[in-house]
Order: structure tokens, then sequence, then C-alpha cells
């Protein structure tokens, strides 16, 4: 019978024939304690066989709820040679734990710890790294089985539809399929809740008045696709409405947004590109002073102008191509000024 304890009480185990009593040097182990094993020559008492701390200088670091454990529950009838370091041995083959029965593979450390089975070290696995999809909101609640069925872990199609056809043909408010709605779900859902979506309308932003406009007021009937986002599509009554200007009479583009722009929140202050420049100066005056009739193709200069008539031809005296009419002036006098 050999034995041999080293000072920090580590104690390896060499062959012996007998088991001899020893009473507890160091015995603070819920495993520590006498042990017949059946003519095994590693078997000891726990207690001499080192604590805890001294365990940390094996290969095998307790750590975790380890930590907590008594010797025997790891060291079978306190034999401590050859036992096992692979967490499968232990887990798997000794105690069946695997709540998935090594259907995520045998290596356990790949994404245990021994602090808990509950939830997975993200550091070690995570099912957006590791297995390519982002479970957020819901999806982080529910049982791996719900997505992957009782036969294995395979790859699921992670695109939203294919799990959720039916909740997209199911809907009612709105109903998706008949408004046309895209099969995209995230671009108007998170994996919260269906009920909070937000739709980037990035196509159509909706600004100035229409950002308070509600969705059913553009897209009616709940008809989504197909909507034109030509202002005149929904527009044309407002527009054929006008008296002051009058906008048909006028000739105006029936693109609104080139006098209006595209984040007006009423049809006053329009604002367009007017190549005579009305917006200050002597010439920032009402449109109907140039504008005498309807047809804003049509403008004077002589109004203003025509009392001095004779001064005009004065002024220009020697200027070739000189004649008193409005489209002259603006010809040679396209910004009002000399
Ligand atoms: C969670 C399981 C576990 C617990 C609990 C545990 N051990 Fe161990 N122990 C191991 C493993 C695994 C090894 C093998 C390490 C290696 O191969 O180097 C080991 C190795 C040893 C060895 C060295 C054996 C050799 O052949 O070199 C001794 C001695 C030992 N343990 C004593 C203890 C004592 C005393 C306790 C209680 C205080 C204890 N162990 C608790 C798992 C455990
Ligand atoms: C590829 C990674 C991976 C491997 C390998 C793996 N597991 Fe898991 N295990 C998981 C994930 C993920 C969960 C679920 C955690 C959650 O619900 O957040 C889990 C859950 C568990 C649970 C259930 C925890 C609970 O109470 O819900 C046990 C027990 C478990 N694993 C044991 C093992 C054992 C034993 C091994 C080795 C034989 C092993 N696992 C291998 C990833 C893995
Ligand atoms: C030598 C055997 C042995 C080895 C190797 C081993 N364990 Fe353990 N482990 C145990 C025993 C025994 C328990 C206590 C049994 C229990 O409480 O379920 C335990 C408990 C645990 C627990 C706590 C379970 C709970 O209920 O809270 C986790 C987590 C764990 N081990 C993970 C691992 C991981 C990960 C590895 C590999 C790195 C590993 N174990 C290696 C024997 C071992
Ligand atoms: C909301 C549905 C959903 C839930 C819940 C879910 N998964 Fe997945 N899982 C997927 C999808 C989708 C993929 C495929 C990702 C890919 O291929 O890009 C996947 C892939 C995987 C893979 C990789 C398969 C391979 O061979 O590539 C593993 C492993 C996995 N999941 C484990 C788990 C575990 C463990 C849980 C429970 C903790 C879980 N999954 C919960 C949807 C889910
Ligand atoms: C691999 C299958 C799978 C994929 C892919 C998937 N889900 Fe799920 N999802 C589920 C399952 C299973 C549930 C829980 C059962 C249910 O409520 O339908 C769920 C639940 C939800 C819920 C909560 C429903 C409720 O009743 O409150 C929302 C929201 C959701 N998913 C959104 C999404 C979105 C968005 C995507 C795409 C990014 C997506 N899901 C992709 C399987 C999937
Ligand atoms: C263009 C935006 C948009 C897209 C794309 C979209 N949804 Fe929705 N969804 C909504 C809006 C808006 C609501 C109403 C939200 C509310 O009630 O607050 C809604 C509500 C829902 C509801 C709850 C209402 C009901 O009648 O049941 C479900 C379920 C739903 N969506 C599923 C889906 C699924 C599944 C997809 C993808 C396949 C999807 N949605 C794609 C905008 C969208
Ligand atoms: C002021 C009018 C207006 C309002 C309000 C509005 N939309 Fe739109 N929407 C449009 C226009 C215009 C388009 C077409 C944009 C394009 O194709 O350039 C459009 C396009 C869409 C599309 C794309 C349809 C397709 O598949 O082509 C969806 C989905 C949509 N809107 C959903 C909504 C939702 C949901 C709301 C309420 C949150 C909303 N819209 C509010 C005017 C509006
Ligand atoms: C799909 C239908 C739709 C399109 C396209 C559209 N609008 Fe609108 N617009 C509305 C609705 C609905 C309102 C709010 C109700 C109302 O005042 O008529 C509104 C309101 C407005 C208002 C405020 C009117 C007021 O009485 O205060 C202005 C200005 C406006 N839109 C300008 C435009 C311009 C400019 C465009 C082109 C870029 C445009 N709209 C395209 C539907 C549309
Ligand atoms: C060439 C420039 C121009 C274009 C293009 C234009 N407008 Fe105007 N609009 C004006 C001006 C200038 C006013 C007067 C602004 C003021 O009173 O501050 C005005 C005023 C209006 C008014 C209020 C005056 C009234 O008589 O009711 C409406 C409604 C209106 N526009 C609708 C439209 C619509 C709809 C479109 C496109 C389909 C459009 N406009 C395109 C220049 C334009
Ligand atoms: C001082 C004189 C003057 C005033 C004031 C004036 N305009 Fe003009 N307008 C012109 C002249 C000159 C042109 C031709 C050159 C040009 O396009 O700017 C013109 C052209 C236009 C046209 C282009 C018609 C076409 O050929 O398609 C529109 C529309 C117009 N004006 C609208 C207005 C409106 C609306 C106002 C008032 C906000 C206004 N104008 C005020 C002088 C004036
Ligand atoms: C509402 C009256 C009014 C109308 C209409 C008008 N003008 Fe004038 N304009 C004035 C006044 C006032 C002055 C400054 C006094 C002056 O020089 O006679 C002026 C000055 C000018 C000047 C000289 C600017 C300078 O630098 O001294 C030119 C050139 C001119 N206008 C061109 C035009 C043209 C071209 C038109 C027609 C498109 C036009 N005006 C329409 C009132 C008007
Ligand atoms: C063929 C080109 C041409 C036409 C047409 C023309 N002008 Fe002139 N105008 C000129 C030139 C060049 C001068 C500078 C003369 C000088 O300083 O000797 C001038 C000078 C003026 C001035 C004086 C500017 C100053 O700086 O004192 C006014 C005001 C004016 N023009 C208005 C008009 C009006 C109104 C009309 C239309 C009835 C008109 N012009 C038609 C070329 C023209």
């Amino acid at each position: 019978m050999n034995r041999l304890r080293s000072k920090a009480g580590l104690v390896i185990a060499l062959a012996g024939a007998l088991v001899i009593p020893f009473f507890l040097v160091l015995g603070a182990q819920r495993g520590a304690g006498q042990e017949k094993t059946g003519g095994s020559t590693k078997a000891v008492k726990a207690g001499q066989e080192g604590t805890v701390e001294s365990h940390d200088r094996t290969n095998f670091p307790l750590v975790g709820k380890h930590r907590t454990l008594g010797c025997r529950e790891c060291h079978l009838n306190l034999v401590f040679e050859g036992t096992p370091t692979d967490c499968e041995v232990c887990h798997w083959q000794r105690r069946q734990d695997d709540r998935y029965g090594l259907r995520l593979g045998t290596r356990c450390a790949d994404c245990h710890t021994p602090q808990s089975w509950k939830k997975v070290d993200p550091a070690k696995w995570n099912h957006e790294t590791d297995a390519g999809f982002r479970l957020e909101g819901i999806h982080r609640t529910l049982d791996c089985e719900a997505c992957h069925g009782s036969g294995g872990f395979a790859p699921r199609p992670t695109d939203c539809y294919s799990c959720h056809e039916s909740d997209y043909l199911g809907t009612r408010e709105p109903n998706h399929a008949e408004a046309g709605f895209p099969t995209s779900c995230p671009s108007c859902h998170s994996q919260r809740a269906w009920e909070d979506a937000s739709f980037n309308h990035a196509d159509f932003v909706l600004q100035g008045a229409h950002a308070s406009a509600a969705c059913s007021d553009c897209h009616k009937n709940g008809v989504y696709a197909g909507t034109s986002p030509a202002c005149a599509s929904c527009h044309l009554a407002d527009y054929n409405g006008t008296t002051d200007p009058n906008h048909s009479a006028s000739g105006f583009p029936l693109d609104c947004t080139e006098c209006h722009g595209t984040s007006a929140t009423g049809w006053t202050g329009a604002n367009f590109d007017h190549a005579f420049p009305i917006q200050s100066g002597r010439h920032a005056v009402a449109c109907s002073e140039c504008h005498r009739t309807s047809d804003y193709r049509v403008f004077s200069c002589l109004e203003c102008h025509a009392h001095d008539q004779t001064d005009m031809d004065n002024e220009h005296r020697g200027v070739t191509g000189y004649s008193y009419s409005s489209q002259a002036c603006y010809s040679c006098h396209p910004q009002g000024n000399g």
C-alpha cells in the first residue's frame, strides 16, 4: 500500500491492496468519508485527497456548480484516477442530462459552462452568430421545438413568411392580402408583436400635411398596391377648384411640387421658380399686376411702364431692336433691371 500525499493535500493515489481507515484531515467536503471499494486500489477517503482549492491544480478545476458538489458525485465510489473530464461522459453517458438528446452535438462545452444549463453562455453560442438567425422579442421566449419541431435542429427557413404565412393570410385589420402588402414582414413588423407595426414609407415620404393623414385617407378601401404618388392623382379636384390663381386657366403644370413643394402643410405660400424675379424688389407685387388675365402665360410690363413711353423711347434711343412691347421688354430685361 503506497500513498503519497502532497503538502497541499492533493494525494495521488497509487496502487494499494487495502483500504485503510483515515480520520479526516481536511475533511470539509460533502463526499468525504470512508469508502469500501470492492478491492479497488484507487479508492481512498476523499478528505485526504484534497480540497476544492487543491482541485484547481488538476486539469479539471471545479467551477460553477461543480464547486458545490460532494467529491463522490464525480468520483464514483471515491475512485479518483481515470475520472472522465469530458462533459458528455458524465452528463450524457452517465446521467442522460441533455434535454435535447445530443441533437445539438456531444460537445456540451462548446455551448455550456458548469454555471447552469438554463441558458447557454452567449459568448460561446448564440442563435444569431452560430445558427444564422437572430431571435428577438417573442422568439426568445419560445421553446426551441416551436420552430424546430422534435426531429432535430436542422436549419429552418429564415424568411418570416415561410413560418407566418397563415398569420398573413388570416389578417383582417388590415387584410394584408387584399391590401397587397408585401410578404416581407420586417418592412413593417419586428419580432415583438404584430400590433406595433411601423412602415417605412420611403418611396413616398409622409411629411407636411401627409404626416397626419390616416393610411385609409390615401389607401382607399384597403388597397395599398399601385397607389400613384402623382399629386394630381389625389388632388386634381383641388387643382380644378382653384380661383386665385385659377390654375387650369393659367395653364399651371399638374406637378404641384413645382410650386407647392413636397412638404407643404397647406396650399398657401406657394413658392415656385419664377424666371422673372418677383420675390423681392420693385417687382414683388401681386400676380395680377403683370398677369392681367387668367392665362399666366401672358404678362404685361406696360401697365406700370406705359405712362412714360416717351421717356422709355428716349431711354432706348440708339438701342437696336427696341420696341415698346412687354415681350420685348422681358427679352432685353429678363431680370427686370438695367
Ligand atoms: C464535477 C466533478 C468533480 C468533483 C465534484 C470533484 N472532482 Fe476530483 N476530479 C474530477 C476530474 C474530472 C478529475 C480528473 C482531472 C484530470 O484528469 O486531470 C479529477 C481529479 C481528481 C484527483 C486527481 C486524480 C488523479 O488521478 O490525478 C483528485 C485527487 C481529486 N479529483 C479529488 C477530488 C476531491 C477530494 C473532491 C472533493 C473535494 C473532488 N475531486 C471533486 C472531477 C471532480
Ligand atoms: C450547439 C450548442 C449546444 C450543445 C453542443 C449542447 N447544448 Fe445544451 N442547450 C443548448 C441550448 C441553446 C439550450 C437552450 C438554452 C435556452 O433555453 O436558452 C440548451 C439546453 C440544455 C439543457 C436544458 C436547460 C433547461 O433547463 O432548459 C440541458 C440540460 C442541456 N442543454 C444539456 C446539454 C448537454 C449535457 C450537452 C452535451 C451532451 C449539451 N447540452 C450540448 C445548446 C447546446
Ligand atoms: C466527472 C463528471 C463530470 C464532468 C466531467 C462534468 N460534470 Fe457537470 N456535473 C457533474 C455532476 C455529478 C453534477 C451534479 C449533478 C446535478 O446537480 O445535476 C454536475 C453539475 C453540472 C451543472 C449544474 C446542473 C444544475 O442542475 O444546476 C452544470 C451546468 C454542469 N455540470 C456542466 C458541465 C459542463 C459544461 C461540463 C464540461 C465542461 C461538465 N459539467 C463536466 C459531473 C460532471
Ligand atoms: C423563432 C424560431 C426559432 C426558434 C425559437 C429557435 N430557432 Fe434555431 N433556427 C431557426 C432558424 C430560422 C434557423 C436557420 C438559420 C439559418 O439557416 O440561417 C435555425 C437554426 C438553428 C441551428 C443551426 C442548424 C444548422 O444545422 O445550421 C441550431 C443548432 C438551432 N437553430 C438551435 C436552436 C435552439 C437550441 C433553440 C432553442 C434555444 C432554437 N434554435 C430556437 C429558428 C428558430
Ligand atoms: C422558423 C419559423 C419562424 C420564423 C422564420 C419566424 N417566426 Fe415568428 N414565430 C414563430 C413561432 C413558432 C412563433 C410562436 C407561435 C405563433 O405565435 O405563431 C412566432 C411568433 C412570432 C410573433 C408573435 C406573435 C404573437 O402571437 O404575438 C411575431 C410578432 C413574430 N413571430 C414575428 C416574426 C417576424 C417579423 C419574423 C421574420 C423576421 C419571424 N417571426 C420569423 C416562428 C417563426
Ligand atoms: C406594409 C406594412 C406591412 C407589412 C409588409 C406586413 N404588415 Fe402586418 N400589419 C401591418 C399593419 C399597419 C398592421 C396593423 C397594426 C396595428 O393594428 O397596430 C398589421 C397587423 C398585422 C397582424 C395583426 C392584425 C390582424 O388582423 O391579425 C398580423 C398577424 C400581421 N400583421 C402579420 C403580418 C405578416 C405575417 C406579415 C409578413 C408575411 C406582415 N404582417 C406584413 C402592416 C404590415
Ligand atoms: C398621403 C397619402 C398616404 C398616406 C397617408 C399613406 N400612404 Fe402608403 N402610399 C402612398 C403612396 C402615394 C404610395 C406609393 C408610393 C410609390 O409607389 O412611390 C404608397 C405606398 C404604400 C405601400 C406600398 C404598396 C405597394 O406594394 O406598392 C404600402 C404598404 C403603404 N403605402 C402602406 C401605408 C401605411 C401602412 C400607411 C399608414 C401608416 C400609409 N401607407 C399611409 C400614400 C400614402
Ligand atoms: C395618394 C393620395 C395623395 C397623393 C398622391 C398626394 N396627396 Fe396630398 N393629401 C392627401 C390627403 C389624404 C391629404 C389630407 C386630406 C386633405 O386635406 O385633402 C393631403 C393633403 C395635402 C395638402 C394639405 C391640404 C390642405 O387642405 O391643407 C397639401 C399641400 C398636399 N396634400 C400636397 C400634396 C403634394 C404636393 C403632392 C404631390 C407630391 C401630394 N399632396 C400627393 C393625399 C394625397
Ligand atoms: C406654377 C405654380 C403652381 C403650380 C404648378 C400649382 N400651384 Fe397651386 N398655387 C400656386 C400659387 C402661386 C397659389 C397661391 C398661393 C397663395 O395664395 O399663397 C396656389 C394656390 C393653390 C390653392 C389655393 C388657392 C385656391 O384658389 O384654392 C390650391 C388648392 C392649389 N394651389 C392646388 C394646387 C394643386 C392641386 C396643384 C397640382 C395639381 C397646384 N396647385 C399646382 C401655384 C401653383
Ligand atoms: C412683375 C411682373 C410679374 C409678376 C408680379 C408675376 N409674374 Fe408671372 N410671369 C412674368 C413674366 C415676365 C413671365 C415669363 C417669364 C417667366 O416664366 O418667369 C411670367 C411667367 C409666369 C408663369 C409661367 C407661365 C407659362 O409660360 O407656363 C406662371 C405660372 C406665372 N408667371 C405665375 C405667376 C404667379 C403665380 C405670380 C404671383 C405669385 C406671378 N406670376 C407674378 C411676370 C410676372
Ligand atoms: C407693378 C408695376 C410694374 C410692372 C408690372 C413692371 N414693372 Fe418694372 N419697374 C417698376 C417700378 C416701380 C420700377 C422702379 C422705378 C423705375 O425705374 O421706373 C421698375 C423698374 C424696372 C426696370 C429698371 C430697373 C433698374 O435697375 O433701374 C426695368 C428694366 C424693368 N422695371 C423691367 C420691367 C419688365 C421687363 C417688366 C415686365 C416683365 C416690368 N418691369 C413690369 C414697376 C413695374
Ligand atoms: C432691344 C433691347 C431692349 C428692349 C426691347 C428694351 N430695353 Fe430697356 N434698356 C435696354 C438697354 C441696352 C438699356 C440701357 C440704355 C442706356 O443705359 O443707355 C435699357 C435701359 C432701360 C431702363 C433704364 C435702366 C436704368 O438703369 O436706368 C429701363 C427702366 C428700361 N430699359 C425699361 C424697359 C422697358 C419697360 C422696356 C419695354 C417697353 C424696355 N426697356 C425694352 C435694352 C432694351
